[in-house]
């Protein structure tokens, strides 16, 4: 996040210690053994390099890369992958909020804005997104 959010945070500590206040060690593994959620790695050569989060009615909160793999497809491939494991559960509507860096990623991915932008409190913007998947989508 520090390093690739640049565009989000622009540097301001205020940001990044909102921003990183819950990710702590203890968050993310009460959030991995949850039965609301999946979590999925990307591995390049043993290493993992990509992380992504979704509860079970296909909301996308996390999705990570390591700074050193970015535009290698580990994203993509997280995305996808969390699509596959919501349309087996049933999903037929991902959601997700993005942030600025990430919007072009998903819109690409073919996600389409659903509502206003979010003002969070320490300022930077959330862009509430969605894409249909399954037949007919
Ligand atoms: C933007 C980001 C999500 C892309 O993920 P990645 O693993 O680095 O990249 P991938 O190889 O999986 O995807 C590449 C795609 O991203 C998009 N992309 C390319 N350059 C981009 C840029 N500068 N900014 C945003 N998206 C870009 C394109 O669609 C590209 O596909 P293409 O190569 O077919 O054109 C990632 O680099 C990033 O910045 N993550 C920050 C964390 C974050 O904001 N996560 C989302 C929270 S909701």
């Amino acid at each position: 996040m520090i390093e690739l959010c640049t565009e989000d945070h622009r540097g301001d500590p205020k940001v990044l210690t909102w921003w990183l206040e819950n990710k702590t060690a203890a968050n993310f593994e009460a959030r991995i053994a949850s039965d609301r959620n999946v979590a999925l790695v990307a591995e390049r050569e043993g290493q993992i390099v990509g992380f992504g989060l979704m509860d079970r009615s296909g909301f996308i909160a996390l999705l990570y890369v390591s700074p050193d793999a970015r535009f290698c497809g580990a994203s993509k491939a997280l995305l996808a992958a969390l699509e596959e494991e919501a349309l087996a559960a049933g999903v037929r509507e991902m959601k997700l909020e993005s942030t600025n860096t990430a919007l072009r990623f998903y819109t690409d991915a073919g996600y389409s804005p659903d509502g206003d932008p979010r003002r969070e409190p320490c300022g930077t913007y959330c862009h509430p997104m969605t894409r249909r998947i399954g037949p007919g989508a």
